[in-house]
């Protein structure tokens, strides 16, 4: 089983993430996560999940898989997976706020989501964004053209609906399933388009 990172962060979207979690948990996978001061205020407005940033719960992240869940505090830049000597398999930053995005395009390294980002990058292991605004001003795509260009693989939080979609978990299952697919791992929320 592989062992991976999940970044909440304060966009709006974070149901996605926290699907994310419980799916990769679910298989089995080792599961670190992270959640911004933001991404805690919204997880809470969307999700009416209340969580610490700075002492996230594995039994809320993934009440059925807690073991799986290694949590850190989101100002600990000095975490396990902030060190390129730790071979984590992918980290995914899910949503990804436009001020996380701009933080990690700049490798400002300031808290741990930034850092761990930073380090996926520099080490060439698999980071996936999923931006979510709208529009985007010419800040947000060149930060995001940055990223790409540093080897990141933007997955935007834009659901297909040629699945024939009968819920909002099955939006954001869509969104989940192409996350897991970057991060290198098979998922089997979707089923792949036969023509
Ligand atoms: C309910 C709510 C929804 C938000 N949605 C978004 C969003 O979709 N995209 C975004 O870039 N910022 C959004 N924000 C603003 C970010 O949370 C804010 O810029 C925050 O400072 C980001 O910090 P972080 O990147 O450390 O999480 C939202 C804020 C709130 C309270």
């Amino acid at each position: 089983m592989a062992e991976y990172a999940v970044a909440i962060t304060g966009a709006s979207g974070a149901a996605y993430g926290l699907r994310l979690v419980r799916v990769l948990a679910a298989a089995q996978h080792r599961v670190h996560v992270v959640v911004s001061e933001g991404g805690a205020r919204v997880l809470r407005h969307e999700c009416e999940l209340s969580l610490s940033h700075q002492a996230p719960s594995a039994e809320l992240l993934a009440p059925a898989h807690a073991a799986q869940i290694v949590p850190h505090a989101f100002s600990n830049y000095g975490a396990c997976i902030a060190s390129g000597s730790y071979p984590l398999d992918g980290l995914a930053v899910c949503p990804a706020s436009m001020g996380t995005i701009g933080r990690m395009a700049a490798g400002t390294g300031e808290n741990l989501v930034a850092r761990a980002a930073d380090v996926a990058l520099k080490e060439g292991r698999r980071l996936v964004v999923v931006p979510r605004e709208t529009p985007f001003s010419r800040i947000h795509l060149r930060n995001l053209l940055t990223l790409q260009e540093a080897g990141a693989t933007i997955v935007p939080a834009n659901p297909g609906f040629y699945n024939a979609p009968q819920s909002i978990g099955d939006l954001i299952d869509f969104v989940v399933a192409r996350v897991i697919e970057q991060l290198g791992s098979k998922q089997d929320l979707i089923e792949p388009w036969q023509g």
